[in-house]
């Protein structure tokens, strides 16, 4: 048996959602670079599920459907009150909560690509109004319904702070969601195509993906690069910790890629949102400590920047909690899972790879005792 650790280089599907070709991502053969600079997410959603841009009224009736579906049962709203509330991360309670919304959908087990389909839209309603509605409660605050005449990107925003956002936040919120839609076969979008490969549900699909999501290695980063950023305080404190990391054989989060050789095309975008915003906010330490960063990096190890790096401080800038931010890759990459996971079920095979068994020979049973 050869092994290939991490499955590094294994290919364990075809697709026909996104594709990473010579360092450029494209979504259904649409280039990353051009869908970032002109599309809504929710044109981005209909590409994903439909694999075609919408018209106009195709557009206008996803919209709707969002809009219809975006509030949530009430036995989900109420079940925060049960969490031990100031421990719990938001991943953990998003986690949670999809799982406990498949209890409130009739349809949750029944598996025509119609009945799919309507999961599909419920859930990417409902995520946003579940992350924006625990970032409240935790705070003492109230649940600000969802409004139907707002974008998704607006929405997500204002059921978070209560106001109607700034234009230039929408813009940026709504950039970042296109760029983090969808990823090939990222750790959690594979994670959900092996839970629904077995023709388990669409909420067991999305539950476990966010679970995948939420380790450090993957969407946990974004928060992670803030987190040093913050440790790290100053311009002039930069140089000596990232040094003393690298040193210490450390990772820097918000680094480095399994997949692309000379960078992530999703970084650049991200990074001029930082500067612009950080200059906006009057905040642009995070900015110039981000580049500083990058300049040691990737001239010490060759190692350029993801997706989460320049998102932390775009998120920073947008006065979002920084334990949100890996609930809000979820929002977006919500949209990627449920494309694949309709893809999966399109075309099943139940995912079942081999081991390579190294422990011990055959051995005897020996009853307990007579056990040394
Ligand atoms: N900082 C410092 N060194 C890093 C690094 C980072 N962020 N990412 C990788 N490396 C180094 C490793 O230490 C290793 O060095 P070695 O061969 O001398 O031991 C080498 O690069 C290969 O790393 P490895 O972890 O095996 O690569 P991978 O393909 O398994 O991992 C990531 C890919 C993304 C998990 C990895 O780059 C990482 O942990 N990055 C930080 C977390 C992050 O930003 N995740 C979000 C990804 S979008």
């Amino acid at each position: 048996m050869t092994v290939t650790r991490g499955l590094e280089g294994v290919v364990a599907t075809t697709s026909s959602i996104s594709s990473i070709i010579d360092d450029t991502l494209t979504y259904v053969g649409y280039n990353i670079d051009d869908l970032a600079v002109n599309a809504s997410f929710e044109e981005v959603i209909y590409l994903l599920w439909h694999r075609k841009l919408p018209t106009l009224s195709e557009l206008e009736e996803l919209n709707q459907q969002l809009a219809e579906n975006a509030d949530l049962p009430k036995e989900v709203l109420d079940h925060f009150s049960m969490y031990p509330i100031e421990k719990v991360h938001p991943m953990a309670a998003l986690r949670t909560a999809v799982s406990l919304l498949g209890l409130y959908d009739e349809e949750a087990d029944k598996m025509d690509p119609e009945a799919n389909y309507r999961k599909a839209i419920r859930l990417q309603a409902k995520i946003p109004t579940i992350v924006t509605a625990f970032a409240r409660i935790r705070k003492g605050l109230a649940p600000v319904s969802p409004r139907k005449d707002l974008s998704f990107a607006a929405n997500f925003l204002y059921m978070l702070s209560g106001e109607e956002p700034k234009e230039i936040a929408v813009e940026a919120f709504n950039k970042a969601l296109v760029l983090h839609a969808d990823h090939e076969l990222n750790a959690s979008t594979f994670t959900a195509r092996v839970c629904v490969a077995t023709l388990s549900d669409i909420y067991s699909g999305i539950t476990a993906a966010i679970g995948a999501l939420k380790g450090p290695l993957h969407g946990g980063a974004n928060e992670a690069v803030m987190k040093m950023l913050s440790e790290i305080g100053s311009i002039e404190n930069t140089e000596s910790y990232i040094r003393e990391k690298l040193a210490n054989k450390e990772k820097i989060m918000g680094f480095g890629h399994r997949v692309y050789q000379n960078g992530d095309p999703r970084a650049k975008h991200l990074r001029l949102m930082s500067e612009k915003l950080t200059k906006l906010t009057g905040e642009p330490q995070w900015y110039k400590m981000s580049t500083r960063i990058e300049e040691i990096v990737t001239g010490e190890k060759n190692l350029p920047p993801n997706v989460d790096f320049y998102s932390a401080s775009v998120y920073h800038s947008l006065g979002i909690d920084h334990d949100l931010f890996t609930p809000i890759f979820a929002v977006s990459r919500t949209s990627g899972w449920l494309a694949h996971i309709l893809e999966q079920y399109e075309n099943n095979r139940l995912i079942r790879p081999r081991a390579d068994y190294i422990g011990p020979g055959m051995q005897r049973y020996i009853p307990i005792v007579q056990r040394g």
